[in-house]
């Protein structure tokens, strides 16, 4: 379980002069799975993207991002191909980037999965169909012999699913993997993400937008914001004891069972083309200084492995 899997140093991406993701630093595991929480446009799919180099050529990528030791940036389009599939599989967040919607499913895993295994079409079809029926697809042969666009979002999305699971990937990564599904689905669809990693020892990113998904699911939870991870730790730590005030709103926002009622987050996400020195959050954090809006934040230690990156003592404010 310590064997290092993924390790990114100081990544930072940039689209023209606009700087998306800024010294991001993330260590997974053999068998971790690492939450990626936070709101809409704070880059959580581009860190995704960028492991998998799918950002396209106008993208400008800096830092390092090694996968058992290798240097994925340094690879060839040739050895990125290799690697994609075979050990790094990838659940999209929008589940028709995933599939040619002309293709038949049957086709697609077919050739998808024996391009990466010596493996019967037959048995690919009983697997495949068998892997359906844990995510809740119980029609599955009309699935396995359908289009991509006659399938429902949801129905896709599990479809992509089901493929990531049969490739038995050494690190997957989930972008939103449950958005468009019911509730009474996802418990399935997490269980058996969860399942793989027992069975497989198999490295998990799960993005997401529901800080309860992350926290149940989760080993470690990183929480972005504007581009950069403002608290990481333990998920446990993370939930019941945030250090950041923006985690500290994130959990507040989301609704609970007693009635109470969430308070939301005043103000919009920053626009990342006019970030000025200091913290991105400062201007919707209650506790900013004037120093929070001119200096950058200082990473504080609060255990082990939990980290937050603010310029305020959080026992000054009690959050
Ligand atoms: N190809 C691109 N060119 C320019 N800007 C981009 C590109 N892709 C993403 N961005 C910008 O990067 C920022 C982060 O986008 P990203 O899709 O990573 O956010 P996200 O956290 O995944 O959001 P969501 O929760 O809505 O999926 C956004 O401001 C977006 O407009
Ligand atoms: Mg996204």
């Amino acid at each position: 379980m310590n064997e290092e899997m993924l390790n990114i140093k100081n990544l930072s991406v940039s689209y023209s002069d606009i700087n998306i993701l800024k010294n991001i630093d993330i260590n997974v595991k053999k068998g971790e799975i690492l939450g990626i929480v936070g709101e809409s446009g704070s880059g959580k799919s581009t860190l995704i993207k960028s492991i998998m180099a799918l950002l396209g050529s106008d993208a400008y990528v800096d830092g390092s991002i090694r996968f058992e030791g290798k240097d994925l940036l340094s690879l060839s389009s040739n050895e990125y191909r290799e690697i994609k599939g075979n050990k790094i599989s990838m659940i999209f967040q929008n589940p028709t980037e995933y599939f040619n919607p002309i293709r038949k499913i049957s086709k697609q895993f077919i050739e998808t999965i024996r391009s990466h295994k010596d493996i019967s079409k037959l048995e690919i079809k009983e697997k495949t169909i068998d892997t359906f029926k844990f995510l809740g697809l119980n029609d599955g042969e009309r699935v396995w012999n359908s289009y991509p666009f006659e399938l429902s979002g949801g129905m896709n999305q599990r479809v992509a699913i089901a493929l990531s699971i049969m490739l038995e990937p050494k690190l997957l990564l989930a972008d939103e993997p449950t958005s468009s599904l019911d509730v009474t689905v996802q418990a399935q669809v997490v269980g058996e993400l969860i399942k793989l990693r027992e069975k497989l020892g198999t490295s998990i990113i799960l993005v997401t937008h529901n800080i309860g998904v992350a926290s149940y699911m989760s080993d470690n939870i990183g929480v972005m914001y504007g581009g950069r991870i403002v608290e990481y730790g333990q998920s446990k730590e993370v939930i019941n004891n945030p250090k950041h005030p923006y985690t500290k709103m994130l959990i507040d926002s989301v609704p609970v069972r007693n009635g109470k009622i969430p308070t939301g987050i005043e103000g919009n996400p920053p626009n990342l083309k006019n970030i000025q020195d200091g913290c991105v959050f400062s201007d919707r954090c209650k506790y900013a200084s004037q120093k929070c809006r001119n200096e950058a934040p200082i990473i504080r230690y609060c255990g082990e492995n939990h980290w937050s990156s603010c310029l305020i003592e959080m026992e000054e404010v009690a959050l």
